[in-house]
């Protein structure tokens, strides 16, 4: 897969996207996205690949939305584009795992893409931010509902009102991220739990990430029902089996993806 504003490597299992426009801090233009969308559907549909790492460069995950794209912008104009809908929402659609691995800026659309990520491994130079409302906007791209869910309402609106940016210890602390690591180390860690999640059953790591995501949307009794229903089915599965059998045998599980 050969594109203009990301790179893309295969390791295995895992395919490294890496956001590459460094002379705008990766910001998140129309082509960006467009590609980040096509890479994506090309990735669910690759049986090989059992996990996904999106990041950027050691100075920045993604400095938001392109500005320059956006400062001319009409209702209309976006209304009828979808702005933020139509490509962006690819990243939150991902059926397989995906792991954010962030150092330098994750600013506005960058935190809030990191964000539609399953998790954020964040370098210790990491910083998070919601600026929009420096620009007389606010969070267009699931900012204020998807960092709420993640750090609680008082934390959310001090982000979103001051437009502040957080330090990673402060992200790890209110529990946006789930790792920091020291910036050399950023790739290596994460890397490496993505080839975990890769050896894993695809399927069964699918449902997993189905049943957590579904937290966010029902209520208890809904989410419980939907996690029980999801573990009986996988009851069906030959990766079931196999996992099982391979504890009693006290070998390594081979899963088939079946
Ligand atoms: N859009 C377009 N260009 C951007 C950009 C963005 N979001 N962020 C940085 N750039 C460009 C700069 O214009 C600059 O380009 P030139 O060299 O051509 O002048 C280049 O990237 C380097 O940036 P700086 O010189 O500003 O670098 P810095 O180290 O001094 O500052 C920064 C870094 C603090 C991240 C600063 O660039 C900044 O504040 N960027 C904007 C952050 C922002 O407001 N993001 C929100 C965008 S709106 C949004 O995302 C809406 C949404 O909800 C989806």
């Amino acid at each position: 897969m050969t594109y203009n504003t990301l790179e893309v490597t295969k390791d295995g299992g895992v395919c490294i996207i890496k956001l590459n426009r460094p002379k705008a801090l990766n910001a998140l233009c129309a082509e960006l996205t467009k590609e980040l969308d096509d890479a994506l559907t090309k990735l669910e549909a690759d049986d090989k690949i059992g996990c996904v790492i999106l990041t950027g460069s050691e100075k920045a995950f993604a400095a938001g939305a392109d500005i320059t794209e956006l400062k001319d912008g009409t209702f209309l104009g976006m209304y009828k584009h979808d702005v933020f809908g139509l490509y962006w929402e690819s990243v939150a659609r991902f059926r397989k795992p995906i792991i954010a691995a962030v150092a330098g800026y994750a600013l506005g659309g960058g935190c809030e893409i990191a964000m539609m990520c399953d998790f954020i491994i964040a370098a210790d130079n990491a910083r998070f931010g919601q600026p929009e409302i420096n620009l007389g906007v606010m969070p267009g791209a699931g900012g204020t509902q998807r960092l709420t869910k993640a750090v609680g309402k008082s934390k959310a609106m001090d982000m979103c009102l001051t437009g502040r940016m957080m330090k990673a210890d402060e992200a790890h602390a209110c529990g946006l991220v789930s790792r920091v690591v020291p910036l050399d180390d950023l790739m290596e860690t994460t890397l490496e739990a993505a080839k975990k999640i890769a050896a894993q059953s695809q399927p069964i790591a699918m449902m997993t990430k189905e049943a957590v995501n579904t937290s966010f949307e029902t209520t208890l009794s809904q989410g419980i029902h939907f996690e029980r229903r999801l573990f009986q089915s996988m009851f069906s599965t030959e990766d079931q089996k196999e996992g099982m059998a391979a504890f009693i045998e006290k070998r390594k599980p081979h899963f088939n993806n079946k």
